[in-house]
Parts: C-alpha cells; structure tokens; sequence
C-alpha cells in the first residue's frame, strides 16, 4: 500500500463525492439487509489493496446511504461536515492522539481547552467556565447528570415533555427519577409552580428537537437557585446559532447554568462527533469524575489539566482539530452568514406554507426547522412523508404536537440553496 497515492485517491474521492452527493437520492433506497447481503460473510486471508476498499465504497456502500451531507438533507437536524473539518479529520486520524493523561496528549488537550474557550466566546458565554469535548450531546448531558447527583446527593431530574429522550435514557441509566413539566402552547416548559426540593437538576432546553422552542431559562435559573438544584442547559442544536448577535435572546440567563452542551457536529459544521460541555463548576466534575489509579499518576499540577477528570472516557480522540480547523476556515463571520441563510431559507419556506391553501404552520419557528403539515388525517400525513422521502429528491422527518402528526423541514446544510428549499415545496405540493 502507498500512503501518499491511496491518500491521493482518498481524498480525490472525498472530493467527488463533495461535488455530486446533490445527484445522490437523498435517502437510501435500501431495505434492511441489503447492503450486509452483498459483503463477505468473513475478512480477507489476505492482504486486499486500498483501491478495492474504495471501489466497494462506491460499488456497495453508497447504494446504501442516507446522505447527510446531501443539500437537500431536511430531516431531524441537517447538520454539515465542512472541509477544513474532514481534512482535521484525517489529520487527527493520522497523529492517533491519545488524551487519557495531558503528558499524553498535550497539545491536544491543550487546543482542545482553547477550542472550547473560542467556542465561549463566539456564542457569548461568560469568560472562566471550563469546558471539553465529548462525542455526543447524551454524553453530554449524562456527564452533567452524573455531577449534579454527586454535587446535591439528590436522584430526580426535571425536564419538559420536550426534552430529549437522552435525558430520558441518562436518568434511566442513572437511576435517577425523572419528572417530565407541561409545556405551554409554544412548547417552552411551564415553569411557573416548579417545585424543585428534593430535586438534583433541572434541564432545560434551548431549542428543543421537535420544534426548536426555548425553555425560559430565566424562570427556571431561579427555581433552582431557590431549591439549590443544578440547572444543565441543552442547547445541543441551537448553541450554535448564538454565534449571531440577534438571536442571543435564547441565550438569555444561560450564563447562570451549571452545565451548558452545544454540539458542534450540528450547526457548527464539524464532522461528526464533537460535542462541547462547559461547567461554571469545574471543581464538581472533576470531583464526580476524577479517578486516578497507580499507572495513571502523574504530579498533581498535570493532574487537573487531563481533561479525562471532567468526563466518563479515558481515552480521548483529537476532535479539538476539527472544530480548531473549522473556526479558523470560517471564522465568525463565516458561521453567522451560514446560520443567517439558513434561518432566511427557513422563513421563505414557512411564507409558502402559510400562503398555501391546505397547508397549515404547526408550531412557532425561532430558528430554522418549520413545522407544519397538509390538512387531513394522521394518516394522509404519514403517508405523504413516506411519498415524498421515496422520491429520493428529499428527506424529511415528523413529530407529533398537541397529539398531531407533524411534518418537520430542518433547514441547515451549509450547501442548501433557494433552488433546494424550492424544489422541496414542489415535491411536497405535488405528492400532497
Ligand atoms: C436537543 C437535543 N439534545 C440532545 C440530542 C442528542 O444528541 P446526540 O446525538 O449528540 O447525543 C439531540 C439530538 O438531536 C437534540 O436535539
């Protein structure tokens, strides 16, 4: 094997891959076991060359994908894998960084602190909290869920009905009892008669998967500082849009938060995985987190800089490199007008619902997911999704309000343009 001509190959791979992914169905038109039917049962005796692992790639691995990185990838949340992110990628892969100790791994560890600190300041975070990268949002918050238990010696956990299910799953992992508040006809959480005493943390979410509303952080940063609870913030898609000064009203009072998660693998254009975690209490993490045996020992000064005291992993990838890639590649401005283009895509789209006969809006849109549905049963909707997402011209997913079968456009590709959000309309007009 050449490294530098399979590299070659490899990246000339990705990059048409880049540049026709748009001709691609968007969703795969598989079923379950296709694509497992057609690999060998058993590896290789003996050694294949790299150039038939990217011939089967091609042959029958993309046959067999839903393509994220399509530009008119609608469903859940769109999210983008940047260039300057993927290159990362390859290069972390290559340096095989290993971050269990920060004499492992100290330029990693270190870029990774000052990553998060730009993060910081990009989305307008108090200066001083610490902050590292785990791989996702669940691990995220499970890790928050675990110091709030330590710190308050409580077991419940609150959160809306809007809540992610990865609260859901943290407290059942953690056997913690979770109690779920009504949310209000916008789908915040009602805050109003939280009564939090015998309670470990509250989340709230800015943002929330369904229809991205915001919990009002404000009312519910009182509440637990009342009941001394620990207030851990969910902002996994919509941290990244406080990057734009206009919509830092979600934000508001999120600098009184314990815990705070934003994940970059969703709107802030790195490849998956990278979710970032601040604390404005450090010393509670390390103390849920820290264990140190014998073989790790290290003096007590490299100690506290192991980022694998704050978290449940020991060994740590390089995903700092990316995101360190992507901010530089970008820079502030590059993020906001990627933001601001999608919300702007988002808002025509909602106009042409709102406009359309037989069609109706279903829930309010802060940012760039719109929620809405055509008029008729459960059924004709669901129907009408499965319809169009066999077209392969887009993908897009549902939710369920108010008991009610709700089609969701995620709007957030960095490559979707007016001709994509219209040529998703058309189809959904001419299928409904
Ligand atoms: C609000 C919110 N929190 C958490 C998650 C879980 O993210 P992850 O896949 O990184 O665990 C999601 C996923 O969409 C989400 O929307």
């Amino acid at each position: 094997m050449s490294f530098r001509d399979d590299g070659a190959a490899a990246v000339e791979w990705a990059a048409n891959y880049l540049e026709t992914v748009g001709e691609l169905p968007v969703l795969a038109q598989v079923k379950p076991g296709d694509i497992r039917s057609r690999l060998p049962e058993s590896p290789p005796d003996d050694p294949e060359p790299f150039a038939a692992v990217l011939r089967d790639i091609d042959d029958v691995l993309v046959p067999g994908m839903t393509h994220w990185q399509h530009p008119r990838y609608f469903a859940y949340f769109a999210v983008s894998a940047a260039a300057p992110g993927i290159l990362a990628e390859l290069i972390a892969a290559t340096l095989n960084q290993v971050a269990i100790l920060w004499r492992t791994a100290p330029a990693s560890t270190e870029l990774e602190g000052v990553v998060v600190d730009w993060a910081a300041q990009l989305l307008g975070l108090p200066a001083g909290w610490h902050g590292h990268i785990e791989d996702t949002a669940s691990t995220s918050t499970m890790a928050a869920l675990i110091a709030a238990r330590e710190t308050t010696g409580r077991r419940v956990v609150v959160c809306s009905e809007h809540a992610h299910s990865s609260v859901d799953k943290a407290a059942r992992m953690l056997e913690l009892e979770l109690r779920k508040v009504p949310a209000d006809e916008a789908f915040r959480m009602r805050a109003d008669s939280l009564e939090l005493d015998d309670v470990a943390a509250v989340v709230a979410t800015v943002g929330t998967t369904s229809t991205t509303s915001v919990d009002p952080v404000p009312q519910i940063a009182d509440a637990c500082k009342r009941a001394g609870a620990w207030l851990h913030v969910d902002a996994a898609y919509a941290g990244s849009a406080m990057v734009c000064p206009e919509l830092r009203w979600a934000f508001e009072a999120v600098d009184r938060a314990d815990s705070l998660v934003v994940n970059a693998h969703k709107w802030m254009f790195t490849p998956m995985d990278c979710s970032l975690l601040w604390t404005s209490r450090p010393d509670e993490f390390r103390a849920a987190f820290s264990l140190i045996p014998e073989y790790l020992r290290t003096p007590d000064a490299e100690d506290a800089l192991s980022l694998s005291e704050y978290g449940p992993a020991l060994g740590r990838r390089f995903r700092s490199l990316k995101l360190w890639a992507v901010l530089r590649c970008y820079g502030r401005s590059g993020l906001q007008s990627r933001i601001r283009e999608a919300i702007r895509l988002a808002t025509l789209f909602e106009d042409w619902v709102r406009d359309e006969p037989g069609w109706a809006l279903s829930a309010p849109r802060p940012f760039s997911v719109v929620c809405f549905r055509r008029e008729g049963s459960d059924a004709d909707n669901e129907a009408l999704l499965e319809r169009v997402n066999a077209t392969g011209e887009i993908f897009i997913s549902h939710t369920v309000l108010n008991g009610q079968y709700v089609l969701r456009m995620a709007i957030g590709h960095e490559s979707t343009s007016e001709d994509d959000i219209r040529r998703a309309w058309d189809v959904l007009c001419a299928n409904a």
